[in-house]
């Protein structure tokens, strides 16, 4: 028998939502994205065994509908978009381990094992559905979802549709999700949203239809080839198709449970109630976390290709730089609540917090190095006054990243950025005269700039990277561990400094 060992790294799995390759890659996608990658780069940094997926959802009516409008059978047209998806998180720098698409044989085979398993469980049975429906959302609405006739979310008419299908028994699961969200109290962040999941079970549970026999874009159900799973079934399987469930046993056991979803407010009841429901009646153990976001809105709307305010992240990378885009996508909002991406915001954001703090703070300590130091860096003094405020900016931003917080654990990081240039600033080392007392201040500043790079590597991993060499830091930051990396005093001292083209140069607003 392997026993693991007491030092064996926690494990860490997290997933983004698989995206719908009706739509090419957005500032929305883009946003769930990078907070995904911040959180599991963060996970590796503290040393967690970290499996990190993302993927595309290609089955169902509105990609059918989008293939038909494309003059592509659906397989072509899914071809067609996927690899935008994988390419645009190339260029975001994003680290996921794999990457799956709902068309692929290990997430069929899965999915039909799923399927098999609920339905053998007598959770599956058939019936007949008539309601409102939303291609869009791919959802049943109720006459009370409705604004003005219309979905809420898409703002487009809703349609009424009869079919014979199979239901999932969801009505039976009321008492036991919320007896296990009531053991469960901090499994959904930011806590607030747990209410919303309680409270929508309280209201009593419907059956929902799992599979459609109208049209054929999709997995057939193992024991009724006439009908498709639902896309919404299929979909949320991925979780667990992804990492072996149904093709590799071994792989599932050690990765599930999830640590986080990480979902849009708009997908919470699939995942907060659907989704534990039907690994409940699969015998599969329900996720450990959510993490519920908001939207990104811009001019006060969701944006979607539906509405038709796509902003493209790429042209904005094109614009402020990679890091300088990750930056604001985590910083600017905290997570939970809805932003407005402007990009005035995006300049002020960038100016503020990267050229003015973080990148003052590097050039600063290189020139004045590179004067009166010989280019050669002093080492930190171990009672420094910097010491304590750095201390608590690890434990502030280890916190924060803890509860899925990426706007909060990099204002804690930002904050010993702030110090740092305080105490630059009340310390004057481009007036002061070389020698020791000059070399202890950027001693101090060089290894509070050390322990900025590390924590701030989930968000910026590139510029972090380039800060640590520039500052004579050997090998990788993503090879650094927390929290021993980030103890005062790691910086050695004695190594040449690169003073380097400045990283964030200052922007102005442009016309466009
Ligand atoms: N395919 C489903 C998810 C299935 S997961 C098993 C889907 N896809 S989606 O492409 O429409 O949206 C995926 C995610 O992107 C959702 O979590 C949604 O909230 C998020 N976003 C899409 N537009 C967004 C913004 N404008 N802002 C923030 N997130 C948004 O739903």
């Amino acid at each position: 028998m392997v026993t693991p060992s007491e030092n064996a790294p926690a494990k860490f799995y997290a997933t983004t939502p698989i995206y719908y390759v009706n739509a090419k890659p957005h500032l929305g996608h883009a946003y769930t994205t990078i907070v995904s990658d911040a959180l599991a780069r963060w996970h590796r940094l503290i040393g967690d065994d970290v499996h990190f997926l993302t993927g595309t959802d290609e089955h169902g009516l509105k990609i059918q509908q989008a293939a038909d409008a494309a003059g592509l059978a659906p397989q072509a047209f899914a071809d067609s978009i996927a690899p935008l998806f994988a390419e645009a998180w190339g260029k975001l720098n994003i680290s996921h381990d794999d990457f799956i698409r709902t068309t692929e044989q290990r997430h069929r085979v899965g999915v039909q094992k799923l399927l098999q398993a609920c339905y053998d469980n007598g959770d599956i049975e058939l019936d007949t559905y008539s309601g409102l429906y939303c291609v869009a959302c791919e959802a049943y609405l109720t006459e009370d979802d409705l604004v003005e006739g219309h979905c809420p979310i898409h703002k487009k008419p809703v349609e009424y549709v009869e079919e014979e299908n199979y239901f999932f028994r969801l009505s039976r699961y009321g008492d036991r999700l919320l007896q296990w969200y009531r053991d469960h109290p901090n499994s959904i962040v930011p806590d607030y949203r747990m209410n919303e999941v309680t409270g929508f079970i309280k209201q009593g549970l419907l059956d929902f239809s799992i599979s459609r026999n109208s049209f054929s874009w999709g997995i057939e159900l193992p024991w009724d080839s006439k009908h498709i799973a639902y896309v919404w079934f299929d979909a949320l399987a991925n979780y667990i198709t992804a990492i072996g469930y149904g093709t590799d046993n071994e792989m599932f056991n050690s990765h599930w449970p999830v640590d986080y979803h990480l979902i849009g407010k708009d997908i919470i009841r699939f995942h907060c109630v659907y989704w534990p429901a039907m690994l409940m009646s699969a015998g599969l153990e329900p996720p450990k976390g959510w993490a519920v976001g908001g939207w990104l809105l811009v001019g006060g709307e969701k944006m979607s290709k539906t509405t038709g305010n796509v902003v493209n992240p790429l042209d904005l990378i094109d614009d402020i730089g990679l890091d300088g885009f990750r930056y604001y996508v985590l910083a600017e909002t905290p997570y939970g609540a809805d932003g407005d991406f402007t990009y005035e915001g995006l300049i002020a954001r960038y100016n503020s917090d990267l050229a003015n703090n973080l990148g003052n703070l590097l050039s600063r300590v290189a020139t004045v190095v590179g004067k009166k130091c010989g280019g050669m860096s002093p080492a930190p003094r171990s009672d420094s006054p910097l010491a304590l405020p750095a201390a608590e900016a690890v434990r502030e931003t280890m916190a924060r990243w803890a509860d899925v917080q990426p706007s909060r654990a990099l204002e804690a990081t930002w904050q010993l950025i702030r110090a740092t240039n305080a105490y630059l600033e009340n310390n004057e080392p481009w007036k002061a005269e070389p020698g020791p007392a000059l070399e202890a201040v950027m001693g101090d500043a060089l290894e509070a700039l050390r322990i900025v790079c590390i924590l701030a590597s989930p968000a910026i991993p590139e510029t972090a990277q380039t800060i640590w060499e520039r500052i004579g830091m050997p090998g990788q930051i993503t090879a650094q561990r927390l929290p021993s990396a980030v103890t005062w005093g790691g910086y050695p001292g004695g190594i040449s400094i690169d003073k380097g083209e400045p990283l964030f140069p200052r922007r102005k607003l442009t016309e466009n």
